[in-house]
């Protein structure tokens, strides 16, 4: 590829970063990944700003010095005077293979192209996954999951509001490759509010914490304390059953009219809720199994509140439980329905404060997260500043953009700015799961989505 008509010289002065004053007639734009030559050695670079000036000026950083037997991230240099030439895909396949980059997700949009790969083992961080409603993020999700299901040992669990991912199990007539035959392999679960015996999505309310009996229940300990504390004592004697238990036994020591917590109950119907396990397998046992993925489909039940219920019930358990550093992803899809800074019921609340907790200290006991939304402001912040990865597809709104790079400083801003003009399904990658902040066109899909957009009748 002829990059270049005139010689490129950059110089660094600090060994990280390096400036070019003057790279008119060059091609290279922000996100290309160059190769710099000085002082008799190779290192590798990326772009990540070229400016609108005459003459044209590069701004870029150093990833790591080439050497025999690959890319030795961990070095950099400083110099006075450095070629510039652009980078050959062998070179950037050697990146690939010393970090580790091994799920192919798509290619990459900047030269010299090539398989755009991410890092398993950085998943081992918390992912914020946004773009603007139908920029992909939906289908691009699926794709990196199929690749972690086939290609990990680490099991996922997907907050699932639309159905979109309940055929995660199956494949498409035209898939094939390692990853569709491994993917054939792994033990992947749906479980639906009206799933069938054995795959049905419950929970088990005498196996909550008392703060979250309590939110279910919309007590406040202060507020409340007459019912509050009447659980708090029910807690000791309720050690097996279920909620509705727990109304006969209300009935039998309360007077004349029934105690308020008895009444409490029937007033906000929570027994008509389908959610209950009785006798079926909780949520809480099936991912306890640790199936490859687990697809919980929240979006069929009654009344809103019951996907709160599964995601509390699942997340107090996962944290109960976070000594025993058993790792698991969870993806949660529309995070605003879970970790909006808006939402002020007691049981979203109390969803979220679990979601903040895993954000801020879940990483060392293997909790990790990947939330996907459509603005970062749907989502609390103190959540968004714990993730290390990005991935960032169509955004149209300044605000929201301007918003993400106060975030995600690692993130170049050059490629943040050009989220307006992604077309569905092409992604800014940034972050520690990939070896340099790219751009990339998202590979085809090999299992089929579940509830796609409607689409107008015409005639
Ligand atoms: N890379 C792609 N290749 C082919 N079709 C795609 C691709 N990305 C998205 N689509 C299609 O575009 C539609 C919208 O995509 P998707 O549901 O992933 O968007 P989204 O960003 O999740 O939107 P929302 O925020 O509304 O959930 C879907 O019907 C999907 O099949
Ligand atoms: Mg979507």
């Amino acid at each position: 590829m002829d990059t270049t008509s005139a010689p490129v010289t950059a110089r660094s002065d600090d060994g990280r970063s390096f400036v070019v004053a003057d790279a008119s007639g060059s091609a290279f734009v922000a996100g290309s990944l160059v190769i710099v030559t000085a002082d008799e050695r190779r290192q590798l670079g990326l772009v990540e700003e070229r400016s609108e000036t005459s003459p044209v000026r590069l701004r870029g950083r150093l990833i790591g010095e080439l050497a025999a037997d690959g890319i030795d991230t961990r070095a950099s240099h400083a110099f006075e005077s450095g070629a510039l030439d652009p980078v050959d895909e062998a070179t950037v396949e050697q990146l690939h293979a010393t970090t580790g980059a091994e799920l192919e997700v798509g290619v990459n949009l900047t030269p010299p192209g090539g398989p755009a790969r991410l890092l398993p083992k950085r998943f081992n961080r918390h992912t914020f996954w946004c773009g603007q409603s139908g920029s992909g993020k939906t289908y691009a999700l699926g794709v990196v999951l199929e690749q972690l299901v086939a290609h990990t040992a680490l099991p996922i669990v997907i907050f699932d509001p639309n159905s979109d991912f309940v055929r995660l199990g199956e494949l498409n007539a035209d898939a094939k490759g390692p990853t569709a035959e491994a993917l054939a392999g792994r033990d992947i679960r749906v479980l639906r509010p009206h799933g069938r015996p054995g795959s049905e999505l419950r929970a088990r309310f005498l196996d909550l914490p008392l703060p979250s009996k309590a939110a279910i229940l919309r007590l406040d300990p202060v507020a409340d304390r007459a019912e509050y504390n009447a659980l708090v004592h029910l807690q000791d004697v309720l050690r097996q059953g279920e909620l509705e238990d727990l109304l006969p036994m209300l009935r039998n020591r309360a007077t004349e009219p029934g105690h308020p917590l008895a009444q409490r109950i029937e007033n906000l119907a929570v027994l008509e809720w389908e959610v209950w396990a009785g006798e079926a397998t909780a949520v809480t046992d099936v991912v306890g199994e640790r199936p490859d993925a687990t697809v919980l489909d929240l979006g069929g039940f009654s009344t809103p509140e019951q996907q709160l219920v599964v995601a509390l019930a699942l997340l107090d358990d996962l944290w109960e439980r976070r000594e025993e550093r058993r790792p698991v992803l969870l993806v949660i899809d529309e995070a605003h329905n879970l970790a909006s800074p808006n939402l002020d019921s007691a049981l979203a609340v109390a969803v979220r404060e679990r979601l903040l907790q895993i954000a801020a200290e879940g990483r060392k006991f293997g909790l990790w997260m990947l939330l996907s939304t459509q603005r970062p402001s749907k989502v609390h912040p103190g959540i968004i500043s714990q993730c290390d990865n990005l991935a960032l597809m169509k955004m149209s709104s300044p605000v929201d953009l301007g918003e993400l790079g106060t975030y995600f400083g690692y993130a170049p801003a050059a490629l943040i700015e050009r989220s307006p003009w992604f077309r569905q399904g092409e992604a800014l990658f940034a972050g520690g799961f990939v070896p340099t902040p790219s751009l990339v066109k998202m590979n085809p899909r090999l299992t089929p989505e579940g509830g796609t957009d409607v689409g107008v009748p015409l005639r």
